[in-house]
């Protein structure tokens, strides 16, 4: 049985994380990594399995205690991820690419095939990564690290900060319209796009320091190296997406796609999932399951029922969701 995810930790404070028990080591043949620098960080740290293949529970534990991500976030992204590109028969999900490490695949359309497929959780107009469209969508791309130097010298003094969140996520927008006849920003893609913009502000800065500001050198660390810095403590709080919305208060934005294929022909969508309706993600990705598992049976459906329960409880039973049951109950 997939276990229910663990609970928050119990020490919440800011402390060294980059310590003795957690030394980075460089790649070893075959060991994946993938579009998220937090993960990949945790990964060669050792916080997560350093091949990987991680359980949910292992990256909820891991986000919190090297990052100090709040559990909420931990819970609500991890089945986020692990829902749409786990393995949910053997409850193991690949931080990166489709591996036989997480086990034999479900039948299709669906795939287990990692944080990488595109299109799910990992989308466009991403900061150091770039679109599926050009090739590679997970992989560090030092042209877009560069222009991330480029904007933080312009509007952050040489850091990174959230007036540079709020003009960069802005201008990756702009570029995706038109350079990528394939963009899509909408649904899932919309709300994490933001959300990440905001995550190098609130979990790469330092716990000890008070200015809410990324230094390059940093921000090459975690994005490029996959590495905490030296002496690196983690957040003084639980933190997750704080101050979001002033990156979309900076040039507010609608979901929508470029329309037929085309180059500088953004629509906007109206029914994407949004940040007005806390509920509307729950359901586009109800209906993206359903999609990827039309009539599964035995452990795979029952394992469907449990992930899909667990990831309401966290990130929708709160703000009053009403929950959706697509395969019924166990
Ligand atoms: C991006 C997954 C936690 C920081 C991403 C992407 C995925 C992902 C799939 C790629 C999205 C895209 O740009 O197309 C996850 C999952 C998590 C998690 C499943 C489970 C809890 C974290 C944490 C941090 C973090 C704890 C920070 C400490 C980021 C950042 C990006 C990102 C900064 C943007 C990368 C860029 O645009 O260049 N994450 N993530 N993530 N993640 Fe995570």
């Amino acid at each position: 049985d997939p276990p229910p995810p663990p609970g928050p930790i119990s020490f919440t404070g800011t402390k060294l994380v980059n310590d003795r028990d957690h030394p980075w080591r460089p790649l070893r043949k075959g060991d994946i990594r993938g579009p998220c620098p937090g993960l990949n960080t945790l990964a060669s740290h050792g916080y997560l399995p350093r091949d990987g293949v991680a359980t949910p529970t292992q990256i909820i534990n891991a986000c919190q205690e090297g990052f100090n991500f709040d559990h909420s976030a931990a819970v609500s992204a991890t089945y986020l991820g692990h829902i749409l590109n786990g393995n949910l028969v053997t409850d193991l999900l690949s931080i990166g690419g489709k591996t036989p490490k997480t086990g034999p695949p479900p039948p299709p359309p669906a795939h287990a095939g990692g944080l990488n497929v595109h299109g799910t959780f990992e989308g466009d107009a991403g900061m150091t990564r770039a679109d599926e469209f050009f090739g590679d969508n997970h992989s560090f791309n030092q042209t877009l690290f560069d222009k991330f130097v480029d904007f933080s010298n312009r509007y952050g003094g040489g850091f990174y900060n959230l007036t540079v969140a709020g003009e960069l996520r802005y201008s990756r927008i702009q570029d995706s319209i038109a350079t990528n006849p394939q963009f899509s920003f909408k649904n899932v893609r919309f709300l994490t796009a933001y959300g990440e913009t905001v995550f190098p502000i609130n979990l790469f800065v330092d716990g000890r320091q008070t200015e809410r500001k990324l230094s390059m050198d940093h921000a090459a660390a975690f994005f490029r190296d996959m590495k905490f810095p030296p002496d690196f403590h983690r957040a003084a709080q639980p933190s997750s997406a704080e101050d979001v919305e002033k990156v979309l208060e900076a040039h507010p934005w609608l979901p929508g796609n470029n329309a037929d294929g085309q180059l500088n022909n953004y629509v906007a969508d109206p029914n994407s999932a949004d940040f007005t309706d806390p509920c509307s993600l729950h359901r586009f990705v109800i209906g993206s399951v359903q999609e990827l598992y039309p009539r599964p049976t035995g452990i795979l459906r029952r394992n469907l029922i449990k992930n899909i329960g667990y990831w309401y409880t966290a990130a929708f039973a709160p703000a009053g969701c009403p929950e959706l049951l697509p395969y019924g109950q166990l």
